[in-house]
């Protein structure tokens, strides 16, 4: 399985701390935000790794990232999103590299605690379809959030005024080669971006569909409050644990 991080669109919520940089290549703690999530995919032994990127300071990324060797890794492929077309639409530029077969994306914002691993697995044995991983939150209507019934997701709705359930579908997915398919019959939504909720919910009609709770914390750094909390965690993890590793 192949790894596609996602670290387009312009931070606008970041403004003016991402007037001269990419959201992505803000400090989180010690290191650059986008850091974070190449080392969950790496932690899920994913090797093959594909950083979508655009905006004005996308050559940045390759002079921090340049072939992924700080990582353990062989190279690192890059792809340019134009525009900021949404998360569907930076997906769609990895067909190519993900060649038919099944990608872990990860939000090039979203950081976690522990690690993917068992999901991962779990997905690797999956003959097809999608999995997503879910966590319980206080502030759902800020995400895309999963309606559970009987032990299945039956819908997922983007940023809900009244959330169905406290779950929010974290930024981390797993698809089959059908994902771009998928991506290419989507329009675009009342903000003018083609939604990652849509793709996922073509899934769910499908009934190709499972999910996992995501274990530790997990939070995104797209606005001034996650960032501080982002910057927080990750110390108060590296206090904890002493200089031990990232796989626990
Ligand atoms: O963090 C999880 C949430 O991420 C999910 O619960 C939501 O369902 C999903 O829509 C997304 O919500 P956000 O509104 O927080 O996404 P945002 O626009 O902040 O984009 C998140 C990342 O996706 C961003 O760090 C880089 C990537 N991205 C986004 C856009 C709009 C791109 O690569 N290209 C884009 O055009």
């Amino acid at each position: 399985m192949k790894g596609v991080v996602l670290a387009g669109g312009t931070g606008s919520r970041l403004f003016p701390l991402t007037k001269i940089t990419n959201k992505h290549l803000l400090p989180i703690y010690n290191k650059p935000m986008i850091y974070y999530p190449i080392e969950t995919l790496v932690n899920a032994g994913i090797q093959d790794i594909m950083i979508v990127t655009g905006g004005k300071n996308s050559g940045d990324f390759l002079r921090l990232l340049s072939n992924g060797k700080q990582f353990g890794l062989k190279h690192l492929d890059y792809t340019y999103q134009e525009g900021e077309g949404g998360i569907a639409d930076a997906l769609s530029l990895a067909e190519h590299f993900a060649d038919g077969g099944k990608v872990c994306v990860i939000l090039g914002d979203n950081i976690i605690e522990k690690n993917i691993r068992r999901a991962a697995d779990e997905f690797r044995q999956q003959p097809c379809g999608a999995k997503i991983l879910l966590k319980e939150v206080p502030d759902a209507e800020r995400f895309g959030v999963a309606e559970i019934a009987t032990g299945r997701v039956v819908n997922i709705e983007e940023k809900p005024k009244k959330p169905k359930s406290n779950y929010a579908v974290t930024g981390i997915y797993f698809y089959d080669g059908t994902v771009f398919d998928k991506a290419r019959t989507l329009k675009p939504s009342s903000r003018g971006e083609l939604e990652i909720t849509d793709v996922n919910n073509a899934y769910i009609r499908e009934g190709a569909m499972t999910y996992d709770f995501l274990e530790g914390w997990w939070t995104d750094a797209g606005t001034f409050d996650s960032l501080r909390r982002a910057t927080n965690l990750v110390a108060e993890k590296g206090a904890n644990k002493n200089g031990g590793d990232d796989r626990s």
